[in-house]
């Protein structure tokens, strides 16, 4: 990493060896998904846009899992049985013994941290010469968390656990995240004088800060600013709350981009789009991790906007509308009841209601390409592969299966009798 215009080592140790009892759940907790992403997998993300230089992930239970949706991105350590925080950071010795600079400690189950968060706090560690720099936050409620154990001074002395802790300290709002970023050296000189000998008889990797203290090394801390970063996963319903927060962060972020959201609670825009200003999102919208779409269109209601789509300015994308891998050019118009999948669409179209692209033969995937100007009539099924042309019109109720060149008008329907009713 780039700190202060100086390389610096920075490693990230991800733990992901819990078992995730309370989730009730045939699979590994950290497999769990917010916004079709991986509890983990999300972790991972954040470290690597950090720019960490290795990713080392503590593993135990159903690892195989967790291992599935990594693959080969970061390196892995087993931790066979759960004796600890501080036992679990003692598996990854092999790969932080003989590195010099810094270590960060995230959790699997805690993935809603912000990049800029993290920056801060290794920054902070580097700057100030901390050993270790703490995340903590303040809690009105702290039951069930550590506590930050500062003196007069303002000084971290040391985290004591609710279950080690005396009444005094009990009433300490300021709790430990978990996170934190180390010295790479003398966190590992800390972790060989860790005793079990505490009420839960685990290896605590808070007892580091005592240690290091006693030691008379520097230590220190972040207070993060917005409690629900630091939020972990532990059930379903944690689960849905994560997803709610994270929801109502990147609606808020597009909102501060000047993108009019009707509807936050019910807008579920996934990690990285992009929106133009002045485009107008309705209720009940899904827009999928990747799509960019352009300024001044008006999006939804019940738009499901898939992978893949890339989409123009001043376009309408309607109501029960779903796109999935599709282009969408300047101006076009699809209004209603549309469903588009690997499509290319020009400008000035307009795609009329029930039309559908049949792009899938039951075992490819094929091409639908729309030309400019295209007036394509309502309940079409455009048969991919297939070519409309420019300045086409497509009437109501055909079933193209051949291309139609530019300037043409393609109709495929059989015409109509009227026969004499029955009595
Ligand atoms: C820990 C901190 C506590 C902090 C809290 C924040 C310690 C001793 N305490 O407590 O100060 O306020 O997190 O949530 O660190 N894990 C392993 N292997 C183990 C033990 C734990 O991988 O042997 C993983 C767990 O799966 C979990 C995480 O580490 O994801 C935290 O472990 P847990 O034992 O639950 O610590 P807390 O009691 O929550
Ligand atoms: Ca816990």
């Amino acid at each position: 990493m780039i700190i202060d215009g100086e390389e610096k080592y920075v490693m990230s140790v991800i733990m992901a060896a819990g078992k995730g009892t309370r989730m009730k759940s045939n699979k590994s907790k950290l497999v769990h998904k917010i916004y079709d992403k991986e509890l983990v997998k999300r972790v991972v993300e954040l470290a690597k846009e950090v720019g960490t230089d290795d990713i080392v992930t503590v593993v135990g239970h159903l690892r195989e899992q967790v291992k599935e949706v990594l693959g080969n991105d970061v390196k892995y350590v087993y931790q066979e049985e759960l004796l600890g925080t501080g036992h679990a950071v003692m598996q990854a010795k092999k790969y932080l013994e003989g590195k010099k600079g810094k270590v960060i400690i995230l959790y699997g189950d805690v993935p809603i941290i912000r990049k800029e968060t993290l920056e801060n706090l290794i920054i902070k560690s580097f700057k100030n010469k901390e050993y270790a720099t703490l995340l903590t936050a303040i809690y009105e409620n702290p039951t069930g968390y550590g506590r930050i154990i500062r003196d007069e001074g303002g000084n971290i002395k040391a985290i004591v656990e609710e279950k080690d802790a005396n009444m005094f300290e009990k009433e300490i709002k300021e709790i430990n995240s978990g996170i934190y970023c180390f010295d790479i050296e003398e966190l590992l000189s800390a972790l060989e004088e860790l005793k079990p000998n505490n009420v839960q008889g685990e290896y605590y990797l808070t007892d580091v800060i005592k240690i290091m203290n006693d030691k008379g090394l520097k230590t220190g801390a972040v207070i993060v600013e917005d409690n629900t970063e630091i939020l972990g996963v532990n059930d379903r319903a944690q689960l849905e709350l994560l997803t709610r927060v994270l929801r109502m962060r990147i609606n808020a972020e597009h909102m501060k981009k000047g993108v009019t959201i009707e509807d936050a609670n019910s807008t579920y825009i996934h990690d990285n789009v992009k929106i133009g200003v002045d485009t107008v999102i309705h209720p009940n919208t899904t827009i999928k991790e990747g799509v960019i779409i352009g300024s001044d269109c008006e999006i939804g209601p019940n738009a499901y906007i898939r992978e893949g789509c890339i989409i123009g300015n001043d376009v309408k994308i309607g109501n029960c509308v779903e796109i999935k891998k599709t282009i969408i050019g300047n101006r076009t118009k699809v209004p209603h009841f549309i469903y588009l999948g690997d499509a290319q669409v020009g400008e000035d179209c307009n795609i009329g209601c029930g039309t559908i692209t049949c792009n899938y033969d039951g075992k490819n995937k094929n091409k639908t390409i729309i030309g400019n100007r295209a007036f394509i009539g309502s309940n079409v099924n455009l048969v991919a592969p297939v070519t409309i042309g420019d300045d086409t019109l497509i009437a109501a109720g055909s079933t193209i299966t051949d291309d139609v060149p530019s300037g043409k008008m393609g109709i495929a329907r059989q015409r109509q009798i009227n026969k004499d009713r029955k009595k």
